[in-house]
């Protein structure tokens, strides 16, 4: 039986680290508020003129290189993002040309936060259908050119970078300790796309917007729909909420990681957290994630994971393998 199994793992922030007492300078907040909040304390910014496809292929270029590979052995780039280079073509092509590769084919998912699940999802299927034998799955943004720098509710909470993961197919048995893709959940609900959005876009405005949210509601659609995703992925799994060893959540912010992890009745030891680090990064949040705990060993070869997200639409879902 064909399974999806990560090979390499990579990310890329870009060099400006931006602390909390830099918004200080312009906004009426404080440190303690962002902190005590959101659980951030810093994050990156891209530089001027450094773009999406410029994080990502430096982060695939890291998974590459973590996998063993080149990029001429990749079948297919699946890219998440909400903050593309351009409107087409799609930001993965671009990825595409600046590593080199000259086949195969590449496209970017758009799911906001719930990019990489998506985009997981989709490197999943391809793989099982037999259209590519070898993906990499991408997430990038540049959260930071879509913020309303007079909203303190909203530019606070988010960062720039990427992470990538590089998936080649393989034959196991077909069960659960088998390493690999197990699962998949997705979701969305169209009815609640006012609470997270972008106010612009190409065909309502010709403009591109900023983000806006109601965080309230967004915290709690965000515990409610990961948990149950969490536990709906493990029950196609066919593994235990017990049988985990690691969950890898979207990391948006620590209220959320911990309300969802206590619903779960998962031990905080379990739970990867970089959010103090990264701030909420979007799609590049669960790659950048997964990618500094195999750097800090707190993810190795075997593991059995859990990883979640949700953002606008409201898009969410989760993905169970064993790493
Ligand atoms: N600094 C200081 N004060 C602030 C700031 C700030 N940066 N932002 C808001 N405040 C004030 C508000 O104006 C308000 O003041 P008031 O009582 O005088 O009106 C007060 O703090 C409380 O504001 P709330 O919005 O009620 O604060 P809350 O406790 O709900 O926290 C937050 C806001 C952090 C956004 C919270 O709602 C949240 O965590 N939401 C989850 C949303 C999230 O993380 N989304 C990420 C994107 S979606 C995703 O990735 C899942």
């Amino acid at each position: 039986m064909t399974r999806a199994v990560v090979r390499g793992v990579g990310h890329y922030l870009p060099e400006r680290v931006v602390e909390n007492d830099w918004f200080t300078t312009f906004l009426d907040t404080s440190d303690e508020w962002i902190r005590s909040r959101s659980g951030i304390e810093r994050r990156h910014f891209a530089a001027e003129g450094q773009t999406t496809s410029d994080l990502a292929t430096r982060a695939a270029g890291a998974a590459l290189a973590d996998a063993g590979m080149d990029a001429s052995q990749i079948d297919a780039i699946v890219l998440a993002t909400s903050t593309p280079d351009l409107t087409f073509p799609a930001t993965a092509t671009i990825v595409q040309e600046r590593l080199g590769m000259v086949r195969g084919f590449a496209f970017d998912v758009q799911a906001v936060c719930a990019g990489f699940i998506y985009a997981l999802a989709n490197a999943n299927a391809l793989i099982l259908a037999g259209q590519a034998e070898r993906v990499l799955v991408i997430g990038a943004e540049t959260f930071s050119r879509i913020m309303n720098w007079e909203d303190r509710t909203t530019c606070v909470l988010f960062g720039d970078g990427a992470g990538a993961l590089v998936l080649e197919a393989a034959q196991g048995q077909g069960t659960a300790a088998d390493r690999g893709i197990l699962a998949t959940d997705l979701q969305s609900d169209g009815r609640h796309r006012e609470i997270l959005k972008v106010t612009g876009g190409v065909s309502a405005s010709q403009s591109t917007g900023h983000l806006m949210m109601a965080g309230k509601e967004v915290f709690r659609h965000a515990v409610e729909k990961l948990a149950t995703s969490t536990l709906d992925v493990i029950a196609k799994a066919g593994v235990s909420i017990t049988d985990i060893d690691r969950v890898v959540p979207h990391q948006a912010n620590i209220r959320i990681i911990t309300r969802t992890a206590q619903k779960l009745d998962l031990p905080m030891e379990k739970i990867v957290v970089t959010v103090q680090d990264h701030g909420n990064t979007s799609a590049a949040s669960i790659p950048l994630a997964m990618s500094v705990a195999q750097d800090r060993g707190e993810l190795s070869e075997g593991d059995l994971v859990v990883t979640e997200a949700i953002g606008g639409g409201l898009a969410w879902g989760a993905v169970v393998l064993r790493w």
